[in-house]
């Protein structure tokens, strides 16, 4: 997986929780406590995931808080400054998140060998979307908290549900 998602949880972690708890983490995944991840570099899934999983613990948080708050911190801080093409000519959250399946390719693009989460969209009705998510890493919570960041990025209301290990209900104001 690219080091972004790495790189952007130890900002958090640094930047709310401080520099020792992200360290400790680091540690308890078994890597060195000084490690620094770079956002273009490629890392093992199983490496990352352990780390989200030290985070939890010395946290003391569940998975799924633990992918609300890095979903929010990605959405609202950490893309507009990397990722600001992206969001440029998206109005609201609809829009973003309409845009998600082709970001993910666009953003993996240049990466060898890249597997993009990919997603499919089905409406139930004009403001029930039933978002599908395809990818072998199994990270639907952090589907779930990274759609919740884009609600509060664009300050609107949503309500977001886990449907099983492959969907989410979205249900736009
Ligand atoms: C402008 C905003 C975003 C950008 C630029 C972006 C980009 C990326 C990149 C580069 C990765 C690593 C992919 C890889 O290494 O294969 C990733 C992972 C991921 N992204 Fe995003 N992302 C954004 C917002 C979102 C949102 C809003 C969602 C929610 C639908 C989302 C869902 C995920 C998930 C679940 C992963 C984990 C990898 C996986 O499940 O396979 N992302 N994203």
């Amino acid at each position: 997986m690219k080091g972004v998602i790495a790189k952007c949880l130890g900002e958090l972690v640094e930047n709310k929780f401080g520099k020792d708890k992200w360290e400790a983490s680091l540690k308890e995944a078994g890597l060195p406590s000084e490690t620094t991840f770079l956002s273009t570099q490629n890392l093992d899934d199983q490496a990352v995931i352990k780390v989200v999983q030290a985070v939890c613990n010395q946290l003391n948080i569940t998975l799924p808080q633990a992918a609300d708050a890095f979903g929010e911190y990605f959405v609202c801080e950490f893309a507009p400054k990397i990722y600001a093409a992206y969001y440029r000519g998206k109005n609201n959250a609809r829009e973003l998140i309409m845009a998600m399946d082709d970001i993910h390719e666009k953003a993996t693009m240049t990466i060898p060998d890249a597997h993009p989460p990919r997603f499919t969209y089905e409406w139930k009705d004009n403001k029930t979307l039933i978002m599908h998510y395809k990818s072998h890493r199994g990270l639907i919570d952090f589907m779930v908290g990274l759609i919740k960041g884009v609600g509060k990025y664009y300050k609107e209301n949503l309500q977001v549900k886990k449907l099983g290990d492959d969907k989410a209900e979205i249900v736009f104001v």
